[in-house]
């Protein structure tokens, strides 16, 4: 995600470069930075890398400065351009803020403040924090700060410097990390501590809905009634590396964690209540209303995602759905009509398989719906319409995050499509709601026996994946997580289709991951699961915390929480993630990096 740096003390301008080049790995699109020269601010941004600001601000690098914030920007509110990175202005340009998180609310606040005399010159969200700090400055930056927080629904970490409050900058948190500390020449904020540990390694983490007040080698922290509170400092021992991941070894495992906010991001302000909003969609209703078939398109982890959609939205209403991976696609010889929703799902939005098929569809007259993680990208760009994934930037080449937020989305894409159809699902809308906590929860418990499980069965070089119904892409995409990153053999099947061929394999050396949760399918897999016994396979079950028939029969178990079945899907995913990630850990592979797989594939 977004990376923010600021300080106040003394310093230069290249410092301010210095810590966003701490934040590059965090993934960004263009960057830049604010500081106050004689009573008024100086604000260079730039799209692409850190060097090309750099470059362009060359002769300014050694410049003393006593106070500057600076930003990188992932794009989720407007295309990555010059004018939509970070700092955003007031209309005075008195103000500058850096932010990282969504607004939910933007759009509202920014009417009233247009119509309040304000000019806005951005498509970010951004824009109108600043606006409104102006709105609410008489003299008391803080004070500004603290109005203008108590507006913002959504997630935000903020930096703001004021042209005319020299002696102290200010920052805000909800939701989205901050973390500060000084020294005997200054205090530094920053989203994590990557540029931080070479100040100092006693650090506070701002906690939600706390304000910082800056000054040289102080800081000061207030809740959101403007009440000071206690500083809790922490000392860090990591280095920069371990530092970058959040203190964990591995970008996927720290992934995996961050799963539970990427669940919520992708909720965010498309959820009210009982509803379903997707504005980007509401000039398609008539089309959806006369909808025929959906199809959808996409590669590797996207394309699981897509058949979890098929199943999800069959379980809505009984309709023509149909998946294809992109490279068989883009070479069929399909009937497209505008009766039909393509929907081309794909993380990096890069993907060249993808990206042919929804030229294909588009030389046929078809619409086209990108679901991407990247703004501006590709396939945003040559599709009809986009609905963003806002899971922030996926480094690790093994898809977790992306596929939970691809997931979430496709979700709010069936209920809303069966909404505007004519059904309401209230209580599946208020289930998804409740999904980023219930996740948070899982792998909180859950994670040190996945691990155990993860340990028992390192060992073995095959493994086969199967499961039924809406679980059954879960099993295609556990074995794929595990053939990625541990090398293993591992296939997924429909556990029906284990007669037919695939038993044959089984033996004590070829275990099983059976997927047999609480649902509809269950006693179906009980017999599938004693058919691998009865071959002597080991068996792990992925089953329901209030299991005891599927316990009592196999060798391991993970348990996912009692939940409505159309949310097992997400239980099951990062069990399986976790799973990969432990067998190829205790392997000691390059789990972020492994061989010969891409992040994105832009060759056929
Ligand atoms: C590559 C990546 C996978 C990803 C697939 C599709 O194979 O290694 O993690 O699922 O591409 O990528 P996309 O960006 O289109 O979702």
């Amino acid at each position: 995600m977004c990376g923010i740096y600021g300080f106040i003390g003394n310093g230069k301008v290249e410092d301010l470069i210095n810590g966003l080049k701490k934040l590059e790995y965090r993934g960004y699109d263009s960057a830049g930075i604010a500081f106050s020269r004689n009573g008024s601010l100086i604000v260079e941004k730039k799209t692409g890398k850190v060097d090309t600001l750099c470059s362009a601000i060359n002769d300014t690098l050694e410049e003393k400065i006593n106070a500057g914030i600076a930003h990188t920007r992932w794009a989720t509110h407007g295309m990555p351009n010059d004018i939509n990175a970070h700092p955003q202005m007031d209309c005075e340009k008195k103000i500058a803020v850096v932010h990282n998180g969504i607004i939910e609310n933007f759009a509202a606040l920014r009417e009233k403040l247009i119509s309040e005399g304000h000019k806005f010159i951005s498509q970010t969200d951004t824009e109108v924090i600043a606006h409104l700090i102006e709105k609410y400055f008489k003299g008391d930056l803080l004070e500004a700060v603290r109005l203008a927080t108590l507006d913002l629904d959504g997630t935000y970490a903020i930096g703001v410097i004021h042209a005319d409050v020299k002696d102290e900058i200010i920052f805000a948190r909800r939701k989205s990390p901050l973390v500060i500390t000084k020294n005997e020449y200054g205090s530094y904020c920053a989203s994590d501590v990557t540029p931080l540990i070479s100040l100092s390694r006693d650090v506070v983490f701002l906690e939600d809905s706390q304000i910082a007040r800056l000054k040289k080698g102080a800081f000061e922290i207030f809740d959101l009634s403007g009440k000071q509170v206690e500083k809790r400092f922490c000392h860090i021992d990591w280095d920069e590396k371990s530092a970058e991941k959040g203190g964990y070894k591995h970008f996927m495992l720290k992934e995996i964690h961050e799963e539970p906010r990427v669940i919520s991001d992708a909720l965010m302000g498309r959820v009210k209540g009982e509803k379903i909003f997707l504005k980007e969609m509401e000039d398609w209703k008539d089309h959806i209303k006369n909808l025929r078939k959906i199809n959808i398109i996409a590669c590797g982890t996207s394309y699981h995602a897509g058949l979890i959609f098929k199943y999800f939205f069959e379980s809505l209403r009984p309709f023509d759905v149909e998946v294809e991976v992109s490279s068989e696609f883009r070479y069929r010889n399909v009937l497209i009509d505008d009766r039909m929703l393509n929907v081309a799902i794909s993380q990096s939005g890069e993907t060249a398989d993808t990206l042919e098929s929804i030229r294909l569809v588009k030389s046929l007259g078809g619409r086209v719906l990108a679901l991407s993680n990247v703004v501006g990208s590709t396939l945003t760009r040559e599709a009809d319409k986009t609905l963003y994934i806002n899971a922030g930037p996926e480094i690790s080449v093994a898809s977790t995050k992306a596929y939970i937020g691809q997931m979430t989305v496709l979700y709010l894409l069936a209920l809303y499509i069966d909404s505007v159809m004519g059904k309401e699902h209230p209580e599946k809308v208020k289930a998804l709601s409740r999904l980023p906590e219930l996740v948070d929860q899982f792998i909180l418990t859950q994670e040190k026996t996945i691990k155990d499980v993860a340990d028992r069965y390192v060992g073995y070089s095959n493994f086969m994946y199967i499961g039924r119904g809406m679980n059954y892409p879960s099993v295609l995409e556990g074995a794929l997580k595990l053939k990625e990153i541990s090398y293993t053999n591992a296939v997924g099947y429909q556990a029906g289709e284990l007669k037919h061929g695939p038993i044959a394999l089984l033996d004590e050396k070829f275990p099983v991951m059976a997927v047999a949760v609480d649902d509809d399918l269950k006693g179906k897999m009980l017999s599938n699961i004693l058919e691998t016994k009865a071959r002597n396979a080991h068996v792990v079950a992925v089953t329901s915390a209030s299991d005891h028939d599927v316990s009592s029969i196999v060798n391991d178990v993970i348990r996912v929480p009692d939940v409505e079945n159309y949310l097992y899907p997400f239980f099951v995913g990062i069990s399986f993630q976790l799973f990969a990630y432990n067998v190829a850990n205790n392997r000691n592979l390059n789990i972020d990096m492994p061989r010969n797989l891409a992040k994105s594939v832009t060759v056929e």
